[in-house]
């Protein structure tokens, strides 16, 4: 075929059902601006070694241009003959310039160097724009959060193992959902430095080329700080994939906590959260539903994102250096990553922005099932009652409250007191949702002044990012 890259060696042309099963256009030509700007530069370096004359250089820049432009208009497609996405630009930069000029440019580079690199640029793009969109979430679950801590702060439940524990502000859990998020963007800043430096053009198919090029200049010119120090490793590795994939993973499966969230929330027996019409969805058959299918593929996308982070991992698990074919592997996954995160987080952070949370239902359930016990356990600590006999006490009140079927604050001063004489009235203090959140004044804690400042923190922590 036309795009074959080899073929001196064979007799015959491969056979179709290898064709069909080696081609990759149809999922690697998404990289051909990539490869146009790896070929520029690779044609400087091939010029600056006295390799390629300068009408030559000035006619391959103009061809790649022309293909570069045609690609920007649409207008350039692969043909079914073509292997790869490299294969399909040398053959349309050879209709373009002519074989003769064409035909100078792979000199000292490999489809490997080159397939290596380029990957890693395309995901440098996508780690900036994934990072974009991560930090909208944050900013947007910060003024969510920031809306619901005025004069009078919201309160809700706070959980663990699902039951009831301590009341909290909505806008502390809130902010629980944003730390992770912005690990997750110094994750994918961290990453980037990590690639940065280490640009695999000029590996030739593993050994290293002899042209006397300056992988440095090309580095440069393609946004990298250097070029890779082993040509081995430059061609082999896919840790830099596997790595970008644990980061979009995790990036998933931290809105898939919060999904999940929103997905009971928004149930008749929560009852924490409408959400907004355009951001919900019916059911064909039953007119009262409105479902939070937002939230619910936010919850499957990062199955999904896992899957291929697992799957990457497992091509890569044993595989001898250096290049194996099997590396063409790496790429349906991790783009099927970038391309699962830009579509999902726009959504997932459009539906945040516009949840409308019941303040009052909120407030109500938030002093339920004795999530007020902790407090009285700690107000006796501050009356110099040993913990343990403090929990003790604490837990009495509990079980006390069970038997009459009321809540801690509906216990009686003589119920108190026959409990333990060290339960006087003035537990009361401690025994109403305010009087408990802003108890927990330490750093991090649910105090409204302490939440003020965290919110304050996460600001400036994003804003530098
Ligand atoms: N398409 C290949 C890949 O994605 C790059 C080409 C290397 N092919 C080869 N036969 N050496 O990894």
């Amino acid at each position: 075929g036309a795009g074959k890259l080899w073929g001196g060696r064979f007799a015959g042309g491969p056979a179709p059902a290898l064709e069909a099963l080696s081609r990759s256009t149809h999922f690697d030509w998404r990289l051909t601006p990539y490869d146009l700007a790896g070929s520029r530069a690779h044609a400087g370096a091939l010029h600056r070694a006295g390799l390629l004359a300068d009408d030559d250089h000035a006619e391959l820049l103009r061809g790649l241009d022309v293909l570069a432009q045609r690609y920007a208009a649409g207008e350039l497609q692969p043909d079914p003959d073509d292997e790869d996405v490299h294969g399909a630009l040398e053959r349309l930069l050879l209709e373009e310039v002519g074989p003769e000029v064409g035909g100078r440019l792979r000199a000292g580079r490999s489809r490997n160097d080159q397939i290596a690199t380029l990957l890693k640029v395309y995901l440098r793009d996508h780690a900036r724009a994934v990072a974009a969109l991560v930090l909208d979430l944050v900013d947007t679950l910060a003024v969510q959060a920031r809306e619901h801590l005025g004069d009078r702060p919201t309160v809700m439940p706070g959980r663990t193992h699902l039951q009831h524990a301590q009341p909290v502000l909505l806008a502390h859990h809130l902010a629980a959902h944003a730390w992770p998020l912005l690990r997750d963007v110094d994750r994918l800043l961290d990453w980037d430095a990590r690639v940065a430096g280490d640009s695999p053009y000029g590996s030739g198919a593993l050994a290293g080329q002899s042209l006397g090029l300056d992988p440095t200049a090309v580095a440069d010119e393609l946004g990298f700080t250097g070029s890779s120090a082993n040509s081995i490793d430059g061609t082999a590795a896919r840790d830099f994939v596997a790595e970008f994939a644990y980061v979009a993973a995790q990036v998933g499966v931290d809105v898939s906590r919060l999904a999940e969230e929103v997905v009971l929330w928004a149930t008749k027996e929560f009852g924490f959260v409408v959400l907004h019409d355009a951001w919900s969805t019916g059911s064909s058959i039953m007119p009262q539903k409105k479902n939070p299918d937002v939230a619910e593929l936010a919850r499957g996308k990062a199955g999904r994102l896992v899957g291929n982070l697992a799957g990457l991992l497992t091509t890569l698990k044993a595989l001898p250096l250096a290049y194996n074919r099997d590396l063409q592997e790496d790429k349906e996954p991790v783009f099927d990553s970038v391309d699962t995160l830009e579509v999902l987080l726009p959504a997932f952070t459009g539906m945040v922005a516009t949840l409308e949370f019941d303040r009052e239902r909120l407030a109500s359930l938030a002093p339920q099932g004795f999530s007020l016990a902790t407090d009285v356990a700690e107000w006796l600590v501050r009356e110099d009652v040993p913990f343990r006999v403090a929990h003790e006490v604490a837990g009495a009140c509990v079980r006390r409250c069970e038997e009459l079927g009321v809540e801690l604050h509906e216990l009686t001063d003589e119920q108190l007191a026959a409990i333990s004489p060290a339960l006087t009235p003035a537990v009361r203090d401690v025994l109403t949702v305010e009087g408990s959140v802003a108890s927990r004044d330490g750093r991090g804690g649910t105090a409204p002044a302490r939440v003020r400042e965290q919110l304050d923190e996460l600001g400036e922590r994003s804003g530098a990012l």
